[in-house]
């Protein structure tokens, strides 16, 4: 818990360096939008927040919204004149004894640093301090020159070669005290390279009137800027390693850590196993000692204990019991459920399905709108007409039901408790409790019938062959005439 502080979050910028077409700080780092980093970071303090946008933030406001996170301020930058100009459109509404002022594209900073940032700012009683960090290469950042305790800040597009020899840079995260910055902020003049108003110049400020300025020097991966795509892939790697770092630590066993993907909302039991390429997204749980195989993709489902998910299985939000064993290639989406000790095999889709206890549809089979009791058999092939054309409807197969290869269930249609649908069977009526249901054209054989139709498609062929032949005679004969 800090006090007499209050945030302010710029998120205003053009994202020209970023270059999707979209809201930069809405990109998903490790499946949570940049900008909520910042913000929980802030709140996990009790942080008052105010967010500058542009006149273009309304999804990013709506987005915040939908998190349900509380009291956020908003502010617009009418035209995007620079950070200072960003910070001076907040003025009006300060009312704590500091401003704490961090750039929005800067997700990986933690609660702890700005804690620390905090403590020695009003230890020293300082009027500005700032986050700065050493780094190997300083391109795309503001130096942090330092010429006997004169601070100031050069910016990437204002360096020359000399200026470059610094690594120091500056982080895009301050603490200023509010009676200081308010009379500053607007004496900040506009910069002749880039012709706009920069906040870091209010270091220079301060530091030329003899304020006490404090620098705080902290890791440089808790403080990477994000301008470019190739800046957020950096960042999400850090924060997938941490991520999966964590999860080894609670018993977790990765195949090849460094290409699985895991959201930060997700949860792993011990002992469970995760195989190359996986992907586990959105609020994805996993139980004790289960596997997910290689290239399988998880999203918003919860899976049990001892389940067993063989490779290229995509589940999207289901929920699957414990010893389940699914796949591989399976495909599970729109609430599924799998009881416990069910078995779901290659190249089955599921769609809004129910499969009870013990049941088992271990082939080539969709079932979509459909409850299936407990101890059923699907045979390989069986599919659900679940759509006319224009409606869904429901399919119903109970308890100890067996479904024969291949059969065709034209929905509404339940299939009873102990009833049997014969191989190959299409099925539009109820099969009552212990019936058979045969629904296929009925066999004949015809005794010697295959002797006799090979000798006729052996005369047919040759007759062909022979009339090709003098066809081709006739033609060549004309041809010749022709030519004579
Ligand atoms: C900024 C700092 C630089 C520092 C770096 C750290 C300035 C001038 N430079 O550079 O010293 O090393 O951050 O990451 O501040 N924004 C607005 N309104 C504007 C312009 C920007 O709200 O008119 C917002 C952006 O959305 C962004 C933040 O301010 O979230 C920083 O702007 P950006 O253009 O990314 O600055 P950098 O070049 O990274
Ligand atoms: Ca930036």
């Amino acid at each position: 818990m800090i006090k007499n502080v209050e945030a302010i979050i710029l998120a205003a910028g053009r994202s020209r360096r970023f270059n999707t077409g979209k809201a930069k700080v809405l990109s998903t780092i490790c499946g949570q939008a940049m900008i909520l980093y910042s913000i929980k970071a802030l709140k996990a303090l009790n942080i008052p927040i105010t967010l500058v946008l542009n006149k273009e933030g309304k999804e990013i406001r709506k987005e915040i919204e939908k998190t349900g996170i509380k009291d956020i301020s908003f502010a617009t930058q009418l035209e995007t004149l620079g950070t200072a100009n960003a910070v001076a459109s907040t003025k009006s509404a300060w009312k704590e004894k500091n401003i704490l002022i961090l750039n929005g594209d800067v997700p990986l900073i933690t609660t702890e640093l700005i804690k620390s940032l905090y403590d020695k700012h009003t230890k020293e009683n300082s009027s500005l301090s700032f986050l700065t960090s050493f780094v190997i290469d300083p391109q795309g950042y503001g130096r942090v020159i330092d010429i006997n305790g004169e601070i100031s800040i050069l910016e990437d597009e204002e360096c020359n070669n000399t200026s470059q020899n610094t690594n120091c840079i500056n982080a895009g995260v301050y603490l200023i005290k509010r009676d200081f910055i308010k009379k500053e902020i607007n004496n900040i003049k506009k910069n002749k390279v880039t012709g706009e108003f920069h906040l870091p110049d209010i270091i220079k400020i301060a530091s030329e009137k003899n304020k006490t300025v404090k620098k705080i020097t902290v890791p440089h991966d808790n403080v990477r800027g994000v301008n470019t795509l190739k800046d957020l892939w950096l960042v999400e790697q850090i924060k997938r390693a941490e991520i999966i770092d964590y999860w080894m630590k609670q018993g977790v066993r990765f195949e090849l850590a460094q290409n699985i993907h895991i959201d930060l909302d997700v949860k792993i039991g011990r002992g469970t196993f995760i195989g190359t390429g996986v992907h586990l997204n959105n609020k994805t749980t996993i139980g004790e000692n289960s596997t997910l195989n290689a290239f399988s993709i998880v999203d918003n489902t919860t899976i049990g204990n001892n389940t067993y998910i063989h490779s290229h299985s995509v589940i999207q939000d289901s929920k699957i019991g414990n010893n389940v064993n699914l796949g591989p290639f399976a495909r599970l989406r729109n609430n599924v459920v799998l009881n416990d000790d069910s078995t779901i095999g290659n190249f089955v889709e599921l769609k809004n399905t129910v499969i009870g206890k013990n049941t088992k549809a271990k082939h080539l089979t969709y079932l979509g709108d459909t409850t299936v009791g407990s101890k059923v058999n699907i045979g390989a092939g069986t599919i659900t007409c679940n759509h006319d054309g224009v409606n869904k409807h429901k399919t119903s197969i109970k308890d100890n039901a067996y479904i024969g290869s291949n059969s065709t269930l034209i929905a509404p249609v339940t299939i009873s408790k102990n009833a049997y649908t014969a191989a190959g069977s299409t099925i539009n009526n109820t099969v009552k409790e212990g019936e058979l249901a045969i629904a296929r054209a009925k066999q004949i054989n015809k005794e010697g019938y295959a002797h006799k139709l090979r000798k006729q498609t052996k005369t047919k062929t040759r007759n062909r062959a022979q009339n090709k032949f003098t066809g081709a005679i006739k033609i060549e004969k004309a041809v010749t005439k022709d030519i004579a």
